[in-house]
């Protein structure tokens, strides 16, 4: 099958249908999650936690992504694959250029995500040809400034930011927007007020897609799970069903589900 573009993506935006999104970092789950028809592979930071075993994702260095986003990148046909910009690789233009560079050439990927709304660092990748998602709401990489993994954007005041944010990355040339833990209804001000697709994670059914760590939804991660996964292997017989049972709950809009959400 031919590789899903940008252009399909916004086109689910456009018709309604619901992307579909989970993170994998090898070649094996690449590879199931292509068959059963994941639009994009989001070859996460989070690797750095449930791969490497880091209590945080600031360890992760850009040549740890780059070799998983080949391994991803090498199995499979179909799925978009965006990568993430890791920890302090992307604090200047020129610097981002470089690292995004390495995770297109070596790494093979179609699309670089980093947090925040770096508007100079997004222009001048997009300038430069790269595709670019941003990343709002809860951003893992300052989990020390924030002091910890909580919903963003419940005040008014940091809410019309994170809208503001969202607003400017798109004019910025994003292709695409990840927000992570926000309330239901400004992920839905967001989403509506976007052309580009909107994934949600913890962001409410109103995304245009959705998105969970592979090893939170297969509950393979050992401690807390977050409030907005849900475990698919709870009812499924296989891995491969349990992706399959997610890909089915996001398309028809059971998950996420009210229990899942801010
Ligand atoms: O690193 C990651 O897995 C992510 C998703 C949770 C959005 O950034
Ligand atoms: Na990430």
């Amino acid at each position: 099958p031919k590789t899903l573009s940008i252009t399909d993506l916004r086109a689910m935006k456009q018709t309604g249908e619901k992307i579909t999104s989970l993170t994998a970092y090898d070649a094996s789950f690449s590879a199931l999650l292509d068959l059963t028809g994941i639009e994009v592979i989001l070859v996460g930071d989070s690797l750095g936690m449930v791969v490497q075993g880091h209590n945080s994702t600031l360890p992760v260095a850009i040549r740890d992504m780059v070799y998983h986003c080949r391994c991803v990148t090498s199995a499979r046909k179909r799925a978009f694959v965006v990568a993430d910009m890791p920890f302090a690789s992307y604090a200047a233009p020129q610097q981002a250029m470089s690292n995004a560079a390495r995770l297109m050439q070596a790494g093979g990927a179609q699309m670089v995500k980093l947090e925040g709304a770096k508007i100079d660092v997004i222009e001048f990748l997009v300038d430069q040809g790269i595709p670019v998602c941003g990343h709002l709401g809860l951003l893992p990489q300052s989990v020390n400034r924030i002091g910890g993994y909580k919903v963003q954007g419940r005040e008014p005041a940091q809410a019309q930011q994170i809208l503001k944010d969202a607003l400017a990355i798109e004019r910025a040339g994003a292709g695409l927007l990840v927000l992570e833990c926000v309330p239901a209804m400004l992920a839905a001000e967001i989403t509506q007020n976007l052309t580009i697709p909107v994934i949600g994670i913890g962001a409410g059914p109103a995304c245009d897609g959705q998105v969970l760590v592979l090893y939170d939804m297969l509950n393979i991660t050992v401690g807390n799970h977050p409030r907005f996964s849900k475990n698919f292997m709870a009812e499924a017989d296989s891995i491969e069903d349990a992706v399959k049972r997610y890909h089915r709950a996001v398309k028809n809009g059971q998950f996420p589900a009210t229990e899942h959400t801010y």
